[in-house]
């Protein structure tokens, strides 16, 4: 029986703590069974602290008041370095010299609720939640059924009376299984892990309390830590202690000064999202117990004790207007003005709405209240739109009918979900924006022209292209003129220019901004065709041939190096005397497949088309959208059409997918 209790309590806090389970559920209701067989043939050797215990009685009608023997008190907070210090100057300021700077211990701010246990001579006998921290609820019935919460402590049965305080909470995972089922149910879901929680605590009937994944974590002794063990006189050794009485505690850390504090505390922000549980923060204590005692109390908050909060990620503010950005290839986004607030320790005044579609999905108006996420360093994000507090006056969003900007029509490309103006290089927006990419870091790297300069060259009309930015230092009396400009200013942006003349092929195919064509794909068309020529000459076939580039990316680019004024532009750069070294086209001449130029047509069953493409391009093959005599290899997927039989026409040799398979994977 001992051997089937130590296995369940193991596989109970594998599921319900770590939510790491190793076992069936089929083979875990069998050693439960196997338990229960055993205590029913032998009643009287039934073990105080078995698990099959662990359920919940009767259905209350109502909670009972309990008054907390020692009150419940909260923590008081701070939020950065200079709090954290002001902390441990105002506990310094109380203890005498020989006491000064004394070692602290910091735990998780478990973020679930406060509940007080009780346990009679190492027996289990009450739980009460917090309350208003002087009396509080009787759930003795549903703590009960807490998988981790031990029913009996052996080594604590000498013990009249031991208070444990510590937190009950929902992990994730848990969490999510919970609200899936509720979905799937059509009923109610819980907002996050700590509210599902607290309503679990809060069922009337076990049973259901018993069915949620919950957790316990202890913090603190509060009554019957033991006097005669004399080592227990820090706040880590008697969380140590209660390790071994058999309560989960969380990750302990002891620290000598706030440095080391500050430390582990940013540590824990980048490892928050790996728990199988939500914090809110660190707690920080005073490691001794005899300097909390000494410290005391002020009000409601210990002296000895603060929690160090992480920055909030989730705040609500008001979103002011919506307004419509115009980017350098026409797109047209949404960008959310919101009443600046800090959100994840920045302050924030704008949010990403992506596009119209996602004003829809969000149901969101200018006006709304609304609740901003940062997670990490992503561009914040509207959660949620608190529709109850909607104002009267607001009024749906609408698309744009014109660009904001030049007042070209809008237009929404069926496959597209951006808005676009239809302006193009006539739109004054996707004009400077096409300058303030050309400039970018990663594309001519002008450094020293920055954003703000640029446009109000643009506005003035010293530079309309990106051709005109090499004609600035024929304008260097005007440039002078700008406000906040100096002469020394402008020589450097000069210098900058004429330094940007040398410069990659790669960087000069990004920096012309091609839609579709990234940095990947610039690099991919230098290595493809070696010089700038080849890639304004090649027809669709050759463009498609490339590495990473599929119909749509082709198209674009091939219309770019048809359009007369583009021709124009790279012509006056190039006569301006931006120049690259000769790129080095890796050999593929190792490849299996080099030099052969392959086909493909129909579905594939085992992968997308784009995959088998860069997997043969990997080999070495050029892959072309079109059956020709050069064609070595048409691949065939399932219902291939025409080029089937233009391929046995040509005597172009056909493969199947098994055969590509086996090619692939030697
Ligand atoms: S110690 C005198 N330790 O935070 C109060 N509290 O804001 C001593 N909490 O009500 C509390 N994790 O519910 C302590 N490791 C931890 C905690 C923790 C979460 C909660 C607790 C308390 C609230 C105060």
């Amino acid at each position: 029986m001992r051997t089937l209790i130590e296995a369940l309590k193991t596989h109970n806090y594998r599921y319900y703590v770590l939510d790491n389970p190793i076992l069936e559920d089929s083979e875990y209701d069998q050693l439960r069974r196997s338990l229960l067989e055993l205590e029913e043939a032998y009643p009287d050797l039934i073990q105080p602290d078995s698990p099959i215990n662990q359920v919940g009685d009767i259905p209350l009608s109502a909670f009972t008041q309990v008054t907390h023997d020692i009150p419940m008190l909260s923590l008081g907070n701070v939020f950065d370095y200079d709090d954290l210090h002001g902390f441990m100057r105002r506990v310094n300021d109380r203890l005498s010299d020989a006491q000064q700077n004394p070692e602290y211990e910091m735990e998780l701010k478990l973020d679930g609720l406060a509940v007080s246990l009780k346990y009679e001579n190492g027996h289990y006998a009450q739980a009460v939640t917090r309350g208003d921290g002087q009396t509080g609820e009787d759930i003795t019935q549903n703590a009960k059924t807490i998988r981790n919460l031990p029913l009996y402590l052996r080594d604590a049965k000498d013990i009249d009376l031991l208070e444990v305080r510590g937190e009950v909470l929902m992990p994730k995972a848990g969490f999510e299984r919970l609200n899936r089922l509720a979905e799937d149910k059509g009923e109610k879901t819980f907002a996050n892990p700590r509210n599902a929680a607290a309503g679990s605590l809060r069922q009337l009937d076990p049973a259901i309390a018993a069915s949620r994944p919950l957790a316990f974590y202890a913090y603190s002794v509060n009554q019957g830590l033991p006097d005669s063990f004399d080592k227990i006189d820090t706040q880590s050794a008697a969380l140590a202690w209660l390790g071994d009485l058999g309560f989960t505690v969380s990750a302990v850390e002891v620290i000598a000064n706030p440095r080391a504090a500050q430390t582990y505390y940013e540590s824990m922000i980048e490892t928050r999202d790996d728990l199988p549980f939500e914090i809110d923060g660190m707690v920080i204590k005073v490691n001794s117990l005899s300097l909390q005692q000494q410290l005391g109390f002020l009000s409601r908050e210990p002296r000895w004790a603060t929690a160090y909060k992480f920055p909030a990620e989730t705040v609500m503010t008001r979103l002011q207007a919506i307004e419509w950005q115009v980017g350098r290839t026409g797109q047209i986004t949404p960008v959310g003005k919101l009443e600046p607030v800090k959100v994840g320790g920045v302050t924030v005044s704008n949010v990403t709405l992506h596009n119209f579609g996602e004003i829809e999905r969000l149901d969101v108006r200018a006006g709304d209240m609304v609740s901003v996420h940062r997670a990490g360093d992503v561009i914040p994000k509207i959660s949620r739109v608190w529709h109850d507090q909607r104002l009267e006056t607001s009024e749906p969003v609408a698309l744009p009918s014109t660009c904001p900007v030049c007042e070209s029509p809008v237009i929404l490309p069926e496959d597209e979900a951006l808005a676009r103006c239809s302006g193009g290089l006539f739109c004054p927006a996707q004009q400077t924006e096409a300058l303030i990419h050309f400039v970018s870091r990663r594309a001519m790297d002008i450094d020293g022209l920055g954003e703000r300069w640029l446009i109000s060259f643009f506005k003035q009309g010293l530079v309309k292209t990106v051709a005109d930015i090499y004609d600035l230092h024929q304008h260097t009396e005007e440039m002078i003129t700008f406000e906040k400009l100096g002469e020394k200013s402008v020589q450097n942006i000069i210098e900058a220019i004429e330094a940007s003349k040398k410069t990659t092929l790669a960087r000069f195919i990004y920096a012309l901004g091609i839609r579709g064509v990234g940095e990947g794909t610039a690099q991919n068309f230098a290595q493809q065709f070696g010089d700038l020529d080849s890639l304004m000459a090649a027809d669709m076939d050759a463009l498609i041939a490339t590495p990473d580039v599929g119909t749509i990316t082709a198209e674009l680019a091939h219309e770019f190096f048809r359009a007369p004024h583009n021709i124009e532009v790279i012509n006056s750069l190039i006569e301006a005397g931006v120049h690259w070294d000769k790129v080095e086209q890796k050999s593929s001449s190792d490849l299996p497949l080099d030099g052969q130029t392959w086909v493909i047509t129909g579905a594939l069953s085992s992968m997308a088309r784009d995959e088998a493409k860069a997997k043969l391009q990997a080999l070495g093959a050029k892959v072309s959208g079109s059956i020709s005599a050069k064609t070595t290899a048409l691949l065939a997927g399932e219902k291939a059409g025409s080029k089937m039989a233009k391929a046995e026409k040509l005597g172009v040799k056909v493969v199947g997918e098994d055969e590509f398979l086996g090619l692939v994977r030697e």
